[in-house]
């Protein structure tokens, strides 16, 4: 304040010492003053004149970090999720993520598929995320509101430009607004998590059945998940490997998610290859593993067509841009190989001077370890090829078969409430509810 009164108007070592002093007791009657007033506000109480915030707000002009908080259940976590996250560190300088606890989603919509600890490493695993809060609730309550701006320090709250409202109708974020402290991101176009299970149901339903009549079943499932949406089926490249997908992939998009560096002049580069189909936490804990024995991590993506041939039609569920996008989310990785061929060959070691290639024990296939068609015969035969033991024993099958029989109770579960209710109501109320019920596990999902 002084610096800037100095530069401006040039004055005597004295007027300044003068001003100086002055500013001092101005600003230490301010603060007095906003003491008082903070005794004076009952605690828990309404900040009406939003003095609170506005006194926060001057002390964020000097160098404390802005501290953005965003929350969520990042149930099945996708780079929709991540896209999120990024746009609300931008809104910042630090982001602190609200993770709702597994017994709150079970009260609120039935259990989550992925338990607390696996999206726990999701989340502190995107590059945007700075800190993680364990026990968020899932509606954000006015006692948790005043708890992230008074214990957490938390500057802004940001939230989605969908409505949030509270089982009472009211909005959710309304004190956060009143005071101020509001800022909002919009969605991510082109996914969700309904679409992405919708994607999952259809491939196993797909595989489970024989290939006839199958388009008859893909439409009754792309009704029951993709309301709402005007959806296009695309083919997966592969033939018969139907998928849902309205992913327009750009190449700002990928600007985004990427770090804009490439490795240092003796960086120790380290390969890594896979398919990183619905990323989850088993892909984080081996890429954080492999990132740590060099000093830049190089991700290798299989193109669709590569994992529908090691993996069957109906995979990949994510297409190549979705997988990317959600690799290039993760902290421990540098860059990514959009579209990498299935065997290391001795061009791509030179290319990108990769000193060591690695792969996870627990994996959807073993061709590492056979000796015909192995990928990684070349690497193999220059010593410069090691295999990590997997720190969790997750692959995107566990995820899959997770989601379906998440989906199965989930059916079941609203078979028995229809059961109950039918003493109720006629067949068509029932009808509605049913309906209304679907709609809400989908908007929630
Ligand atoms: C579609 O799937 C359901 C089970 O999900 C099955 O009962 C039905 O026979 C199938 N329809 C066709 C036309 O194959
Ligand atoms: C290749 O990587 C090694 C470290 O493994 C480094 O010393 C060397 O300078 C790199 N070469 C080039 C051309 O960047």
């Amino acid at each position: 304040m002084a610096d800037s009164g100095a530069s401006a108007l040039p004055s005597s070592p004295s007027q300044n010492r003068a001003r100086l002093i002055s500013t001092c007791l101005a600003g230490g009657l301010i603060i007095g003053f906003m003491a008082l007033i903070r005794l004076y506000l009952p605690a828990g109480g309404n900040d009406p004149l939003g003095l609170v915030a506005r006194l926060r707000r001057r002390r964020k002009s000097s160098n404390r970090p802005v501290r953005v908080y965003m929350d969520g259940c990042f149930d099945m976590m996708h780079y929709g999720h991540c896209n999120a996250l990024r746009q609300a560190r931008a809104l910042g300088d630090q982001l602190v993520v609200g993770i709702v606890s597994d017994d709150e989603i079970i009260a609120n919509k039935g259990p989550p598929v992925t338990p607390l600890n696996e999206r726990m490493i999701m989340v502190s695993g995107v590059k945007w995320v700075d800190e993680v809060i364990l026990d968020a609730p899932y509606a954000i309550t006015e006692d948790f509101m005043r708890k992230l701006f008074d214990e957490y320090k938390i500057d802004y709250i940001i939230h989605g430009d969908d409505p949030c409202v509270l089982p009472d109708g009211t909005d959710a974020y309304a004190l956060a607004k009143k005071a101020g402290r509001y800022k909002q991101i919009k969605r991510t176009e082109g996914v969700s998590s309904t679409d992405v299970v919708g994607r999952m149901l259809l491939c196993v339903r797909e595989r489970s059945k024989s290939d006839t009549h199958k388009n008859q079943n893909h439409s009754s499932l792309q009704r029951q998940f993709s309301h709402g949406h005007s959806q296009k089926f695309e083919d997966g490249g592969s033939g018969s490997g139907t998928r849902v997908s309205h992913f327009l992939p750009t190449s700002r998009r990928i600007v985004q998610f990427s770090n804009g560096k490439g490795p240092g002049p003796d960086a120790r580069i380290i390969y890594i290859a896979g398919a990183f189909d619905l990323f989850h936490a088993g892909h984080v804990e081996i890429l954080k593993l492999a990132r740590e024995l060099g000093d830049f991590l190089l991700v290798g993506i299989h193109t669709d067509q590569t994992v529908s041939a090691s993996r069957g039609t109906h995979r990949p569920i994510m297409n190549l841009h979705e997988r990317s996008l959600s690799v290039l989310a993760c902290r421990y990785v540098d860059e990514v190989i959009i579209g990498a061929p299935w065997e290391v060959s001795k061009d791509m070691i030179t290319t990108f001077n990769i000193s060591l290639v690695v792969h996870g024990t627990i994996s959807e296939s073993s061709d590492f370890q056979k000796d015909e068609g192995n990928p990684y015969t070349v690497p193999i035969s220059m010593g410069i090829f090691k295999v990590l033991e997997s720190p969790l024993d997750i692959i995107t099958t566990t995820i899959i078969r997770r989601i379906v029989a998440n989906h199965d109770a989930y059916l079941k579960r609203n078979e028995k409430k229809a059961e109950s209710e039918r003493r109720y109501h006629s067949e068509n109320q029932l009808a509605k509810i049913i309906e209304v019920r679907l709609h809400y596990v989908k908007a929630t999902g």
